[in-house]
């Protein structure tokens, strides 16, 4: 490469068309999936009150926020359920009439192009708050595949489009194909949470999706924020059991996370751009410190540029908004 003063970088940057040229990340709504809870009960909107523009749903409201999603042109939305009851078992992830059913049903009669993908956990359905069967104060691995299995077989009879386990027990993807490839849901995606963290930025969805662990944490299960290799093992794993869509998560921390999964597989990148990211924004813009619509397009345009093809986000109705303008 030439060097100054032959080559000077300023060139292409003075003025907005020649920027336009030389921009190598387009962040667009092709690549928002917007998340939304969703409640038991009648036209009912709680705001959660650490993620400011976001709400508990009950299924009638949130078939009106599908609607909205439709037609911004966003692709798809990610459920989350907040069950009537809590139990040991958190028998409601995987109840025909439990919420996540009803709400995959109504968003798919009334917006049946919404690509509605549900998230496999048992978190917010266990009394304990934990993602898993408690033996003797532990979460149980190979006795919670099977709970999560059905819940995935419930979600595909109820009519979602894509399956996403959280949970982060290990050979879960394995045994969530096996199950939808023999009741013949072998077309249903899995987007694997694959690199999922032990993270505090996910404490605002904790009260949005009341799901905090009632004793203990979540990191014999969720991983160390200090390891990168670790996460390209549990992509590997994930692949080699039939995931079809990689996740890491949060986003903003763990960018250099997203481009060795990137570089490393060819396959497609999902990140989620969690609670706590979208909370820290929404907080200090409306103390005005910061300018909220520049931030969250840089990070969102950050966290592509780190490598992923698509971003779950509480901003992607802003996006669309801002992006338009
Ligand atoms: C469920 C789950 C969590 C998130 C997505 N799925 C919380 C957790 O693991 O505690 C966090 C999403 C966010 O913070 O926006 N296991």
């Amino acid at each position: 490469m030439s060097i100054f003063p032959i080559y000077r970088p300023r060139r292409l940057r003075a003025n907005e068309n020649l920027r336009r040229l030389v921009r190598e990340t387009h962040l667009s709504v092709d690549d928002l999936i917007y998340p939304m809870f969703v409640v038991h009960g009648k036209d009912t909107a709680n705001e959660i009150s650490s993620m400011p523009g976001c709400y508990q749903y009950s299924v009638d409201r949130l078939v009106t926020a599908a609607k909205e999603l439709a037609s911004l042109g966003i692709p798809g939305t990610i459920l989350f359920g907040i069950p009537e009851m809590k139990d040991p078992l958190g028998s409601e992830a995987y109840a025909e009439d439990g919420i996540i059913q009803q709400a995959v049903r109504a968003i798919k009669d009334a917006v049946p192009d919404l690509l509605v993908i549900t998230d496999v956990c048992l978190c917010e359905y266990t009394d304990h708050g934990h993602c898993g069967i408690i033996e003797g104060g532990e979460v149980q691995n190979d006795p919670t595949l099977d709970l999560l299995v059905k819940e995935s077989v419930s979600h595909a009879q109820a009519g979602a489009d894509v399956i996403a386990p959280s949970d982060m027990m290990d050979g879960r993807v394995g045994a969530i194909r096996d199950a939808l490839d023999e009741e013949g849901y072998e077309n249903i995606p899995i987007m694997a949470y694959s690199a999922k963290y032990a993270s505090a930025f996910y404490g605002p969805f904790r009260e949005a999706a009341e799901s905090a662990p009632q004793f203990g944490d979540r990191r014999s299960y969720q991983m160390d924020p200090a390891n990168s290799e670790e996460a390209l093992r549990e992509v590997a794993l994930d692949i080699e059991e039939g995931a079809d869509i990689v996740m890491v998560k949060p986003a903003l921390s763990y960018l250099d996370v997203i481009h060795q999964v990137k570089t490393e597989y060819q396959m497609p990148v999902a990140a989620y751009n969690v609670s706590g990211e979208y909370a820290m924004i929404k907080a200090a813009a409306q103390n005005e410190w910061i300018d909220e619509k520049r931030v969250a397009l840089e990070v969102l345009t950050s966290i592509k540029r780190a490598g992923a093809d698509m971003i779950l986000t509480y901003f992607a109705k802003s996006v669309v908004e801002w992006l338009e303008n």
